[in-house]
């Protein structure tokens, strides 16, 4: 999604920028562009489609340089990526902005300003904003004012930042449902779309909250919210390490977060257990008083962190516990009933994710006990806006698929299962201890790396691919087909194996590859009958199955036995060979892995 960085200095911020931008790639972009305001006073502005490193070296031709300026790597909402729909958008070779969000009322705006006499360059709804915020400077107005009033005739989502070549002494950034953070040095100040891209400048951070407004100077920040008041916010210091997202020795970022799951993993269990029990205070200290009271518990969540809250179900389920589970963009608009002391969760590797944050916020307007969130990132929104927190502590992913985000969410979902288990008087010693020994078990499977990029050869060709799994294994299988189809473009679908013959079995010939995952657990010789409808019509099977699962070696049916694994880690561990396979068979096809085509890490807008 877009990016945003932008900066007022005593030295040149363009190196600064470009960094930021190149911090930002993760997000998931088409293009990219900077306008800084020159020595001269004059805007400098340079665009390019495609990678950062098109910009960087579109800057080597025609260098640009100077104290004030803004970035962006744009993700195309409205017009296609092209270079004259980059940011910045500028107007009268005097103002230039960058923007994040949608402006749903931009259609309405750019006929009136048409006829005011603006020309359009762009398809983009951002250019309404530079457009009325220059009107507004006509008028004889401050930047500060300029943007405070032209934000009240937007309606939508935006983060912006805009500069003017007659403020040179200023940068203004908005912020209403997009991120946007305030990054402080000392004599200049920066603004992005989150503390990634300026952890080499500073670690200290200002969030601005919903209709914030913040004036920039080098010599300080004001915040005004959305009445035009003046406000504080905390300075908050980042924990994270400017060089903790580093490729290190692997081929792509995705590669690298599947091997640090052991290391992850255990991030997320350290501090939180003690002796013979999960520690309720680490999901916040309220905890310990509202989760006894909790007799229903809601998840809301997006892509793979929805499939980590249809696991839980089956673990929260099992305690006796009712546990529903929704899509955040379906939750966010359809009438809903609230159980009686019913906990709502969100699941959100980000924390930024648009629908998930917004339904929290609707959320918070019903009668549920508490909001909990379950995230990656400190810092985000989310976190910020709910009453109790379990951070899981995955450290940046930066692969727009997510692997390691998955696995610590599925382990701080178990953490939750025991916590409320606890209170029921209903806790498993077993599975504590089992929790403790997860890291080993991951590094174990890590070693099957070869033996999976072998699958992985036999299925590069291929078009289409089923996954199959049964009971909490049929989220892993829905998670294994998501990881492929978005880094592989392989068109892959997940069903409950049961569901096989009420449709999908259709589908089955030579051509259609099946890949199923085989745990040793109750549902097993249901899981095997299943199979054989698979193979009784040609279908050719791929089997991860349980080195305590016997399988007879058959034609058509490639087996990969994984480590034993206890039934309640069974989806966290079988995860891992799904994502590796997914991994190598994008590698094989040669697509861009870290950064699959139209998909952005943080989905940001609706
Ligand atoms: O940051 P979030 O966990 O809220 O993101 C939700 C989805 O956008 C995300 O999980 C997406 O499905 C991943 N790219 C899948 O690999």
């Amino acid at each position: 999604m877009c990016g945003i960085v932008g900066g007022i200095a005593q030295r040149d911020i363009t190196p600064i920028l470009l960094e930021g931008l190149r911090r930002l790639e993760y997000r998931g972009y088409d293009s990219a562009g900077i306008a800084v305001l020159s020595p001269s006073g004059t805007l400098r502005r340079l665009r390019t489609l495609g990678k950062v490193q098109q910009l960087a070296d579109a800057l080597e031709k025609e260098p640009i340089s100077g104290k004030l300026g803004i970035a962006h790597t744009r993700w195309a909402t409205h017009g296609k990526p092209a270079e004259h729909n980059a940011h910045p958008q500028i107007c009268a070779d005097r103002c230039a902005l960058v923007h994040n969000g949608i402006i749903e009322n931009h259609e309405r705006l750019r006929e009136q300003q048409r006829a005011a006499g603006h020309r359009f360059t762009s398809n983009t709804d951002t250019e309404v904003i530079v457009h009325g915020i220059y009107d507004q400077l006509c008028r004889g107005k401050h930047l500060l004012e300029a943007v405070q009033t032209t934000v009240q005739q937007l309606q939508g989502a935006y983060a912006f930042g805009v500069i003017d070549a007659q403020h040179p002494d200023c940068l203004v950034a908005a912020r209403q449902g997009s991120p946007l953070v305030i990054g402080l040095g000392f004599g200049e100040h920066f603004i992005a779309s989150d503390v990634f891209a300026l952890l080499p400048v500073t670690q200290r951070f200002l969030f601005l909250e919903e209709g914030d407004i913040a004036l920039l100077h080098r010599d300080g920040v004001r915040l005004y919210d959305a009445q035009g008041h003046p406000v504080q916010r905390p300075i908050r210091e980042s924990q994270q390490l400017a060089t903790a997202a580093e490729r290190g020795p692997y081929r792509h970022f995705m590669q690298k977060e599947i091997f640090e799951q052991p290391r992850a993993v255990s991030d997320v269990l350290e501090g939180r257990l003690s002796g013979n029990r999960v520690l309720p205070e680490a999901f916040g200290k309220d905890a310990p008083a509202v989760l006894p009271a909790v007799r229903a518990i809601k998840i809301v969540a997006c892509g793979t962190s929805y499939h980590a809250g249809l696991v839980a179900r089956y673990w929260i389920e099992s305690l006796g516990m009712p546990c529903d589970v929704e899509i955040a963009s379906e939750y966010r608009y359809r009438p809903v009933v609230v159980p009686d002391q019913c906990l709502f969760l969100s699941l959100s590797q980000s924390g930024e994710t648009a629908d998930t944050l917004a339904a929290l916020r609707r959320a918070k307007q019903l009668p549920y006990l508490a909001t909990l969130s379950i995230c990656n990132v400190p810092e985000s929104s989310l976190v910020r806006e709910s009453d109790l927190v379990l951070l899981t502590h995955a450290g940046p992913e930066i692969g727009v698929a997510s692997t390691k985000a998955f696995t610590t969410q599925l382990v701080a979902l178990r953490l939750l299962t025991q916590v409320l288990a606890q209170y029921r008087g209903d806790a498993s010693q077993g599975t504590l201890d089992r929790l403790r020994t997860l890291p080993r078990k991951l590094e174990a499977l890590l070693a099957l790396d070869g033996a999976i990029a072998a699958f992985a050869e036999a299925l590069v060709e291929k078009e289409h691919a089923l996954f199959l799994g049964r009971g909490e294994f049929y989220p892993i299988a829905l998670e294994g087909a998501l990881k492929l189809k978005e880094i592989s473009y392989i068109h892959a679908e997940a069903y409950p194996a049961g569901e096989l013959k009420h449709g999908p079995l259709a589908l089955i010939d030579e051509s259609m590859p099946v890949i199923a995952v085989a745990p040793d657990n109750a549902l097993l010789d249901k899981l095997r009958a299943n199979l054989e409808e698979v193979r009784a019509r040609g279908g050719e099977l791929f089997l991860f199955a349980d080195d305590a699962v016997e399988i007879p070696r058959q034609p058509s049916l490639r087996v990969l036995q994984l480590p034993h694994a206890a039934p309640e880690l069974g989806p966290i561990l079988f995860t891992l060979p799904l994502q590796l396979l997914a991994y190598h068979v994008a590698v094989l096809k040669g697509t861009d892995v870290d950064q699959p085509r139209n998909l952005a890490k943080s989905v940001t807008v609706e």
